[in-house]
């Protein structure tokens, strides 16, 4: 045997050993995915998660229920490992009520539509009211954050990743055409997590995807989102009605609680808005670009205690900052607890109900185009 074949052929054992559950990391060199069985849908269906390491000590795992990010273990200033991000430690507990999205890719329409309702090329569309009285990250049982993705593992220099693909039939959810979608996760040396997401359609539609993705940078399970820093690069936000649908302004975040143009820490002006209907941060930003700039840095999460820093680039026009107002201490994965305001999403995406905003960018999609979407979440310390 040749070295080559010699080394396919360790691979090939090495991801079989990865499968049982006692051998599980020190098998799992940086460069490699490893692949584990994460139990079962409720029909059946069996669940793998995947392990992507990187060089610079970042990892990071995925779920196919859901085309899922169910973990980051990302070393702190002293090179202290905590597992940053929420989930759960199975398929199971993703479908239970327990899950408000943990790290899910939402869609086919992330966020809210005004009563569910939209009209496109003249013909009235009615999606589930599964957020009364509105539609809410593509509604009931067949949303994507439910399914079940395919998953294509990948290995290059420096980088590893997984690509998800799913086909949502024509109609599923209501929504209209046959909907192609990929969601590649890729991770590089620099603990740069990049999700690049890709649609197309057989008839007019609308799309807007995003990741769900909960933060505690001092680790999840951590009583509190409150010391940590936020910055936000953005001069507006998306005012809404009392259901927290965007009235159609583009206000100014000055003088408000919304104002993270300089790093802020997020407890110190939460309490304003909790009787308001977002009941703390739960607010649609849009985010400062120069015309022509694709990818731009979005936002920064800091958290001064263990000196991670959590940054969002993306070419997306909004970025939905949601304080974790309706955790209620859940039992998440590694027996730890979500409490109240414990967590917090970054979630890069088109502005809320914006298929009812003719003004704002279009999220339709028609036969032909391809609906493209970066959003990177790079992990550093300082
Ligand atoms: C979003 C919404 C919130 C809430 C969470 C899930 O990000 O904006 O209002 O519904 O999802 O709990």
């Amino acid at each position: 045997m040749n070295m080559c074949a010699l080394r396919a052929s360790w691979r090939r054992w090495r991801r079989w050993l990865a499968l049982l559950p006692a051998a599980a990391s020190p098998l799992a060199a940086h460069g490699e995915v490893v692949v584990r069985p994460f139990g079962a849908t409720s029909d059946g269906t069996p669940v793998q998660s995947f392990e992507l390491r990187s060089a610079g000590g970042l990892t990071v795992r995925l779920s196919a229920l859901g085309a899922a990010l169910i973990g980051v273990d990302a070393p702190d200033r002293s090179g202290k490992v905590a597992d940053v991000a929420f989930g759960f430690d199975d398929a199971a507990g993703y479908e239970s009520d327990a899950n408000q999205y943990f790290g899910v890719t939402t869609g086919r329409y992330a966020n809210r539509i005004a009563g569910g309702r939209f009209v496109l090329d003249g013909e009235t569309y009615q999606l589930a009211l599964n957020n009364a009285p509105n539609h809410l990250h593509g509604g009931g049982p067949r949303a994507l954050s439910k399914v079940t993705w395919q998953a294509k593992t990948f290995e290059k220099p420096q980088q590893r990743g997984v690509k998800f693909s799913y086909v949502s039939p024509d109609g599923e959810e209501n929504y209209p055409g046959t909907l192609q979608i990929e969601v590649t996760y890729a991770l590089n040396d620099a603990n740069e997590l990049r999700i690049d997401y890709a649609a197309r359609t057989d008839r007019p539609t609308i799309v807007n995807l995003t990741n769900h993705a909960y933060f505690n940078l001092a680790g999840a399970g951590s009583p509190t989102i409150n010391d940590h820093v936020l910055t936000l690069h953005a001069d507006r936000y998306t005012p809404v009605d009392d259901t927290l649908i965007p009235t159609g302004e583009l206000a100014s975040v000055a003088g408000t609680p919304l104002d993270f143009r300089q790093p802020t820490r997020i407890g110190d002006r939460v309490d304003q808005l909790t009787a308001t209907p977002a009941k703390g941060y739960d607010h649609n930003f849009v985010i400062n670009r120069d015309a022509g700039a694709g990818v731009v840095r979005a936002a920064e999460l800091y958290d001064p205690q263990s000196g991670r820093v959590l940054t969002v680039f993306t070419d997306q026009p909004g970025v939905q900052f949601y304080g974790g107002n309706f955790l209620n201490g859940q039992a998440g994965k590694n027996g730890k607890v979500y409490a109240y305001r414990s967590g917090c999403c970054l979630e890069t995406q088109h502005y809320p109900d914006s298929p009812n905003k003719p003004d704002w960018p279009s999220v339709v999609l028609r036969p032909g185009q391809t609906y493209a979407h970066v959003c990177t979440y790079a992990f550093s310390v300082r």
